[in-house]
């Protein structure tokens, strides 16, 4: 069954809002991550809405991406003939200012040039991201934001990497939101621990990132005995997460989850990735997990259109959360979701 076919393949994160469950994720043309060619790029991206994969998560910092939505746009007209073709995108946005006194005109312009980059009238979903709680200024960030989501200039606001307690002032000072984007993966579960019951109870939804580790949750490391070098991790992401493990438990015990993962997969004849993804799209709260895709240079979608096509048992998940049970809790190491930023 193809992934448009497939009613679990979509999400209502918000009326007139409806994504894909895997979000395409853009961070991997912001460099670190390979040569991105445009063009190759762009062919890509129409492979990836044609096989329903709809949903791009996105940001102002993330190089050339929200351009590339304007690309993409541009050139699925020309193809299709037909402005329709636009509405079935989803672009979702972020937007990263320096931490700082924030204006009305400073937080209006930002916006006028992410809709100016992607070719729209209005943003679907602006994802706030704020580095620093000392700094006050993220409440009138986000009551300008509000302001332009009630002109319709920004149909939802969302955050990312918002713990728990901000999220609760968020909603305290009557600040609207309809989703926060933070790493949640098999290893690491810290939303788990206040933020999914703080989501069940507001309605705000989450979009998972980090979900297979940069692509070390895959059958490409399983049975390395040797934690792999940094040269050996040639991407941003692939370190970033490496770090993640490390502080988890490790690559042995990292080793001992891959070889479950793998058992699991086999059974389903599907990939390690896959059960990885499906084990965090069934958490509650969860409306999609963003896998980053490099552009022009690898290509998943076939193996991620299987999520949609098989379900975990209980065992599945009692046997992956047996070998978690081993790991440090990151919640107390590290903190809430997205203290890793602060
Ligand atoms: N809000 C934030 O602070 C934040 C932070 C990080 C990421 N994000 C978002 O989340 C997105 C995801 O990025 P991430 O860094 O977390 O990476 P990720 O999604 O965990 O990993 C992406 C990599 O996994 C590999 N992969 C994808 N599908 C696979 C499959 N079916 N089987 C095996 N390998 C597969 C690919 O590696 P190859 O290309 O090498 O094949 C791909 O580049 C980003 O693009 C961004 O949109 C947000």
């Amino acid at each position: 069954m193809s992934v448009m076919d497939n009613e679990g393949s979509y999400y209502q994160l918000a009326p007139n809002l409806t994504i894909c469950r895997i979000v395409n994720g853009m961070w991997q043309v912001a460099g670190g991550h390979g040569y991105i060619d445009h063009k190759l790029a762009i062919e890509d991206m129409i492979r990836y809405n044609d096989a329903g994969f709809t949903s791009w998560d996105l940001a102002d910092i993330y190089g050339p991406a929200e351009d590339f939505i304007g690309q993409l746009r541009h050139k699925l007209l020309a193809l299709k003939g037909k402005e329709e073709e636009l509405n079935k995108i989803q672009a979702l946005t972020k937007w990263v200012p320096q931490p700082g006194i924030i204006t009305r005109s400073m937080v209006n312009e930002s916006i006028q040039r992410s809709l100016h980059r992607m070719d729209v009238n209005s943003l679907d979903l602006l994802q706030f991201h704020w580095w620093d709680y000392n700094n006050p200024y993220y409440i009138d960030a986000l009551k300008y934001l509000s302001d332009l989501r009630d002109n319709g200039i920004i149909k939802h606001l969302g955050l990312t990497n918002f713990d728990t307690e901000h999220m609760q002032i968020m909603t305290d000072s009557d600040i609207r939101f309809v989703s926060n984007q933070v790493q949640y993966s098999i290893i690491d579960r810290r939303s788990e621990v206040k933020m999914i019951p703080f989501c069940l109870k507001y309605n705000i939804s989450l979009l998972a990132y980090g979900s297979i580790c940069g692509g070390l949750m895959s059958e490409r490391y399983l049975g390395k005995t040797q934690s792999p070098s940094t040269t050996e991790l040639n991407t941003l992401s692939l370190r970033k997460y490496k770090q993640m493990i490390d502080a988890w438990g490790g690559w042995g015990l990292f080793q001992e989850l891959l070889s479950t993962l793998n058992r699991i997969a086999k059974k389903y004849n599907v990939s390690i990735a896959n059960v990885a993804t499906r084990y965090i799209l069934d958490k509650p709260a969860v409306a999609g997990v963003i896998i980053g895709v490099r552009l022009g240079i690898a290509d998943h979608i076939n193996s991620n259109a299987q999520v949609f096509n098989f379900s975990l048992d209980k065992t599945d998940y009692s046997d992956i959360d047996a070998v978690c049970t081993k790991s440090n809790n990151l919640f107390e190491t590290i903190g809430d979701c997205g203290d890793e930023y602060r």
